[in-house]
Parts: C-alpha cells; structure tokens; sequence
C-alpha cells in the first residue's frame, strides 16, 4: 500500500501546487460547487495511478485542482462507497494521497436522512458528530506509524473552530444552519422505518452511507474536518416516506448552493 500510495503521490505531485492545504470532497448531486473553482484542471480518476475509479450515478469521478475563496484546493468529485464493493482501504484511499500531499483541511459533504422532527428536506446540517455503524473499521489492521498512532483520539473528529466559523457566516448571510449528529451505515438500502427509530435513539439526527470512513481516516492523519449533511428526505417517526435515488438527487441540487456558499466562506477565511 505504501509504494503504491507513493507513486499516486509523486504522480500528483507533479500537477497540483505544493501550497494547496485545503481538500475537498463533494457529495452525491453536490458537485456543483465545482462551477466556483477558478484556474480549473481536472484530472480523473483512470488517469491517477493506483487510484479506485467510482461508477455510482451522480458522481463523475474526477480531481478538479484550481482555487476556491482565492486558496488553492483539490476537490474530489465522486467518492468510493463501501456499497459499491470497495474495501475499505479503497474508500478512504484519496485521504491517505491528502495525508501524503500534506492536506491539513478537509471539508466533506453528503446528503442524508433526517431523523430529527426539526429537520426539513433542503436543510443544511452542520455535522458536530458521528456514529461509526460501518460493519469494517478503516482502521483495521496493521497501523503504519507514517499514518498516524494505533489508538487515535475521536473527542472532536469536527474540528470546533472550522464548526464556529461555518456558524458565524451563516447566521451573517441569513442561511439557515441545522446541527446534528450523522450516522454512517453501509447501505445501499434506505433505511425502514425501524431503523430510522433505532438510529434516532441511538443518538443519530441524519443518516448517510459515507463520510464516518473518510473523517476517521483524515483525523487518524491528523486532518481537520468540516463536514455538512443536505437533507434529502425524512425518516421521522410516523413520517416515513418512499426515498428513490432521484429525489435524494433534487434536493441535494436545491440545498447546494447555500452549502457551498458557507464553504467557500469558511475557506476564504482560514
Ligand atoms: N438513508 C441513508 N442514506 C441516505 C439517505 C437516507 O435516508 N438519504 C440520502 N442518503
């Protein structure tokens, strides 16, 4: 895994500039923030050796480099999900390559289901804090000190300082900004109602089936994260309602504006 994570880096190393600390991964129907990154080049996925290529609908699987909010930053566009059939070293794969790049800020966004009553499809959600329900840690195995330490700490896997200045802009802008716990599950599966229930009394607000393996992974490296939910349906008690892939697509698209706004603020910023 070294050697090859060394070739993809000295690969990119070659095509990203050195200064870019700021990395960027876009959720699914969130990839339109893309359209605000200046001096654009994309690089995709087959072209990055060693690199796991993405074939869900909604994700085109590239690298955009260029600058966001005036700072030089690396987004990714499509991300690997466990559903997909990938491992979980292949999931969190471009985070290592970030590590590795000398990434310090990572922001992430998903788009989930709301558990808690006061959240409405189109809400933003801060993300404060996960639940790890994948069936496999990233963590797993044999620790590589060049990674990070065996037994990482997890008291603030969303860094509070990134957290107050996404608060700050959006209470300036008018943008309406929900916090919450995200659970992280496998899926592919939308959840049944029971499970909405169960996920909300264990301490969940909204579920998606990414991000808790990317952010492990970034804080076992030593990555700060800012991380944003967009609801995109329901799984309140008593109003659970069929979800399809689509609908989950359209509401990501109405919300992302708002989203990237906050981001590229927080960037500038930094
Ligand atoms: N459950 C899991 N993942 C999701 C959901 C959901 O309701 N909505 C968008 N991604």
């Amino acid at each position: 895994m070294l050697k090859n994570l060394n070739e993809t880096v000295e690969w990119l190393k070659a095509r990203i500039p050195a200064e870019t600390k700021i990395g960027i991964i876009l959720g699914t129907g969130l990839g339109d923030l893309a359209n605000n990154i200046k001096d654009k080049k994309e690089i995709s996925y087959e072209e990055i050796p060693h690199f796991p290529v993405s074939t869900v609908e909604g994700h085109s699987g590239k690298l955009i480099v260029g600058t966001l909010g005036g700072k030089p930053i690396l987004a990714m566009q499509g991300r690997f999900h466990y559903y997909e059939g990938y491992c979980m070293q292949d999931v969190t794969y471009p985070i290592r390559v970030m590590q590795f790049l000398g990434i310090s800020h990572l922001f992430v966004s998903n788009a989930a289901g709301g558990m808690n009553r006061s959240l409405e499809v189109g809400d933003i959600m801060l993300i404060e804090d996960h639940i790890n329900l994948f069936p496999e840690h990233p963590l797993r195995g044999r620790n590589l000190p060049e990674f990070g330490v065996r037994f990482p700490d997890m008291s603030e896997p969303y860094d509070k300082k990134l957290r107050k200045l996404a608060i700050e802009i959006a209470h300036k802008n008018n943008i309406k900004l929900q916090y919450g716990v995200y659970v992280g599950t496998q899926g592919p599966t939308f959840e049944t109602p029971a499970e909405y229930t169960y996920f909300h009394i264990i301490g969940g607000d909204a579920v998606g089936m990414s991000t808790v393996p990317e952010v492990i992974v970034a804080r076992h490296a030593g990555i700060k994260v800012l991380a944003f939910s967009i609801i995109t349906d329901l799984g309140v008690t008593g109003r659970v309602e069929t979800v399809s892939h689509e609908e989950v697509l359209k509401a990501a698209k109405i919300a992302q504006p708002k989203m990237a706004f906050i981001m590229e603020e927080v960037i500038k910023q930094l």
